[in-house]
């Protein structure tokens, strides 16, 4: 038996929630806003611009789009500085024993993340060969919790949407999930992604006994 197995990126294969974290604080200091780990959360899975204008909303600031768009640069530019310096070590615990698992099992995998940098950060931490087909925010239009980049995913795989297995670390890509009737797995804390079929803190403790039960259920 085959199902179509669907990876978030950001803060489900690698920590770079992080990373993002510190090149927004820095734009959000720049205009004289506070910005928390607490708002941080409400920024995970959701796109750049969008990322953007909730920071805005938060300090009530208005800006051109001109000064949007240096914004924007400036803070994937920084960003990308942090990410040139991964490697194997970020890769979260866990997640390189569950894809050699499905990888022996024959079990399709895919990539399913918002993220503009999806390809060179897999390419840095040494896990492109492990997916079958990658879907981000180069190839989508709409945002998670708009099941696109999923059901995307899915197709690209030869795989039919329903029953397709996500794991994901943010709030907008289960609710993504669970529209395309996919299973959802939520991968941090439980109190957030209640809405997950599934939920684990992290990968350290999905072992591969859950992996096959997917498979065959
Ligand atoms: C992921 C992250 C978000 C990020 C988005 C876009 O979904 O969770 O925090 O804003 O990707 O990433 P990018 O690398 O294109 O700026
Ligand atoms: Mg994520």
């Amino acid at each position: 038996k085959k199902k179509a197995f669907i990876f978030d990126l950001d803060g489900v294969i690698v920590d770079t929630a992080k990373y993002h974290f510190l090149a927004w604080q820095k734009i959000a200091a720049q205009l004289g806003i506070n910005f928390t780990h607490e708002h941080n959360e409400q920024l995970k899975g959701v796109s750049r611009i969008r990322s953007l204008d909730i920071i805005l909303a938060l300090g009530n600031v208005t800006i051109t789009q001109q000064e949007k768009d240096n914004l924007l640069q400036q803070k994937n530019e920084d960003y990308l500085a942090y990410i040139q310096k991964m490697d194997e070590s970020e890769i979260l615990a866990g997640v390189l024993p569950a894809l050699q698992y499905l990888k022996q099992n024959n079990q399709p995998i895919a990539l399913g993340s918002a993220s503009k940098n999806a390809r060179p950060i897999l390419e840095k931490v040494n896990l492109l060969d492990y997916f079958d087909a990658i879907v981000d925010g180069n190839d989508v239009t709409n945002a998670k919790p708009d099941p696109e980049v999923f059901v995307q995913a899915a197709k690209k795989l030869n795989m039919p949407t329903e029953g397709a297995i996500v794991f994901e670390d943010s709030v907008a890509g289960v609710q993504a999930a669970n529209v395309a009737q996919m299973v959802s797995v939520g991968i941090g804390s439980k109190a957030v992604l209640h809405e997950a079929h599934y939920n684990f803190d992290d990968f350290k403790v999905i072992n591969t006994t859950f992996l096959e039960n997917l498979v065959n259920k």
